[in-house]
């Protein structure tokens, strides 16, 4: 019988673990894969020092099993970051954001030496886009950045959602990515964003995937 989306998510989530290192700060990212990697390294409690994580979800979550989360000003560098992702392409470029943790964990993945993406076999694509692309931005910038999205093509969607950041995020339907290191760079750069679903300038290190298979362990090309 074909394993569920889930037992997949929970797999990748498990194989993860093995990327933790004893003794070193952990960078945790959102999302339900997440929540079973974090289940999976509860054992493992005492030989992680502390995290810092994307959201408050998580936050919360890793404080409900004992771990101890710090504040990203209080933390140089990070080993290991672990985060999943809405699409990852051949480059290890990925939406990310379903969550609408973007913003912080972009600045997460910004110090952390390694990403290790941990994702379902449904998440790898040719060509990112067929997931909406979330938009992080500044409430009052949001019809402004909507004609911008716009004009590129997409289909623009607001969600009913106020982020960790009191902000807004537009989801934008439609796009074919084809140089998500242009388009990042290009989104970034409106006024009134805060972050664009992008990771491509700093994208994955490591890919985790689901299959049917089992799980499979690709390092950036
Ligand atoms: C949250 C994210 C998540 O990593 C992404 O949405 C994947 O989520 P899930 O593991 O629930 O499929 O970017 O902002």
């Amino acid at each position: 019988m074909a394993l569920t989306q889930n037992e997949l998510k929970r797999a990748v989530a498990e194989a993860a673990t093995a990327y933790v290192k004893e003794g070193e700060i952990l960078g945790v990212g959102t999302g339900s894969t997440v929540d079973f990697f974090i289940d999976a390294i509860a054992p493992m409690r005492d030989k992680i020092p502390a995290c810092v994580s994307s959201s408050e979800r998580s936050t919360k979550k890793l404080e409900g099993l004992g771990f101890k989360v710090l504040d990203m000003n209080e933390v140089e560098e990070i080993g290991v970051y672990v985060d999943g992702a809405d699409e990852i392409d051949g480059s290890f470029a990925m939406i990310k954001g379903g969550g609408g943790a973007l913003t912080r964990e972009k600045i997460v993945a910004s110090v952390s030496k390694r990403f290790v993406c941990i994702a379902d076999a449904s998440k790898k694509v040719e060509v990112l886009g067929r997931f909406p692309l979330p938009v992080e931005v500044i409430p009052m910038a949001a019809r402004a950045v909507r004609r911008r999205l716009e004009a590129l093509g997409a289909t623009v969607t607001l969600r009913d959602f106020v982020t960790d950041n009191g902000c807004h995020i537009l989801d934008a339907a439609g796009l074919q990515i084809k140089d998500p290191e242009a388009l990042e760079a290009e989104i970034n750069s409106w006024p009134g964003v805060v972050t664009v679903g992008l990771f491509a300038a700093r994208g994955a290190d490591v890919l985790l995937l689901g299959t049917e298979e089992g799980v499979k362990t690709f390092e950036k090309p």
